[in-house]
């Protein structure tokens, strides 16, 4: 079986970020959201993995390379332009050759990998498996209904959603899937539709089979998801201690400090991660909090957030939360009068003061 990994598309909802890298890169418990994916595939025996990319080539082939690290074979596929998860299908023909394969969005975390469910497909003998979670919000979602465990017909964000079964970033095709990506029109929103490709499987009398996934399952598409995947990532964290903790320091729960990090005169409440090279001084940082590489953070407090690498914080009096932070971002208490906010900002960004 190959796997299929895609990492193209536009990422507006992740926007000011994704202005200026891809979202699939930004760092979940201080590892990039792709790698979990790479990760489950290597987990379930897939070796040859071809990952989708498109705008953010360069920098999705420079984090991720050849493979060798996880012991696989990765193929880059350019998508022209985002045109929908079935045009990426069609896209990677070339690079399928009519093997059986494992599709997984690339902004798709599941706590549970997915072995178990590649071993159900592969002695199922369906022509396609979809895997569906309840969620509470099924409208804003593509939506399952069922028969048994087979699938009847499914929806993209339906008003009346005929189940609260959402369908997860992760599906297994055989050939099939590449007459049904033939056949496909773009829906309303001008996208050739994965949901579409598997109705068309279904009406053809094709067999579409489900899974339920049972551990978490969270797709990182806006701010809210992306830090609710980042406090399930932080939570399965197991202290590890590789930087330099001060004696006028306290750390408490599960907490990571990697190498050449310092912590000085802090209080770090876990789950937490610091990053490599990450100085944090006269500061707290709070539970579900992840900093990565070479930050300075001092005299300010942070919990439940993301800062990517290379942020500078000081001295900032007000608890920052909820919050994700760019790269060679620069927050900072300025003595200058009048005693005002004082921004720089590019286009998207969220400030909630
Ligand atoms: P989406 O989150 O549906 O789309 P998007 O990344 O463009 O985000 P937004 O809606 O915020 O603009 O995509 C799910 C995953 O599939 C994600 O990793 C990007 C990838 N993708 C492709 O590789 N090619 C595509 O044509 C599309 C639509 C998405």
């Amino acid at each position: 079986m190959k796997g299929l990994i895609l990492s193209g598309g536009k990422g507006t909802r992740l926007r000011p970020i994704t202005h200026t890298s891809a979202k699939q890169l930004i760092p979940v418990a201080n590892k990039p959201i792709l790698f979990y994916g790479i990760e489950a595939m290597r987990f379930a025996g897939i070796l040859e993995i071809g990952i989708i990319v498109g705008q953010t080539r360069n920098e999705i082939v420079e984090a991720v390379g050849s493979g060798e690290r996880w012991g696989v074979q990765i193929t880059y596929i350019d998508q022209p332009e985002p045109l929908g998860l079935a045009h990426a299908v069609k896209t990677a023909c070339a690079f399928l050759k009519g093997d059986p394969f494992v599709m997984y969005l690339g902004d798709n975390l599941l706590k549970c990998g997915i072995s178990h469910f590649v071993e159900e497909f592969q002695k199922s003998g369906a022509h396609a498996q979809i895997l569906l979670a309840k969620v509470p919000n099924p409208q804003d979602f593509g939506v399952a209904q069922l028969s048994g465990d087979q699938v009847v017909r499914l929806v993209e964000k339906p008003k009346h959603p005929p189940s609260d079964l959402a369908l997860v970033g992760v599906y297994m095709f055989d050939s099939h899937i590449f007459k049904a990506v033939e056949k496909l029109k773009p829906s309303a929103r001008g996208e050739l539709e994965i949901t579409d490709a598997i109705q068309w499987l279904i009406d053809q009398g094709f067999e579409v089979s489900s899974h339920q996934v049972t551990g978490w399952w969270k797709d990182t598409g806006k701010r809210e998801d992306l830090l609710e995947a980042n406090r399930l990532a932080c939570d399965a964290l197991e202290t590890h201690i590789d930087g330099d903790v001060d004696s006028e320091s306290s750390i408490y729960f599960k907490v990571v400090i990697e190498k050449g990090a310092v912590v000085r005169r802090s209080k770090i409440r876990g789950p937490a991660i610091i990053g490599k090279d990450t100085l944090i001084e006269d500061a707290f940082i709070g539970p579900f909090t992840a900093i990565a590489d070479q930050c300075d953070i001092r005299e300010c407090e942070i919990e439940d957030s993301i800062l990517l690498d290379h942020t500078v914080i000081n001295q900032i009096a007000q608890r920052i939360s909820g919050s994700v932070i760019g790269r060679h971002v620069r927050i900072s208490h300025s003595k200058e009068r009048p005693a005002a906010i004082s921004l720089l900002l590019g286009e998207n960004c969220h400030i909630d003061l």
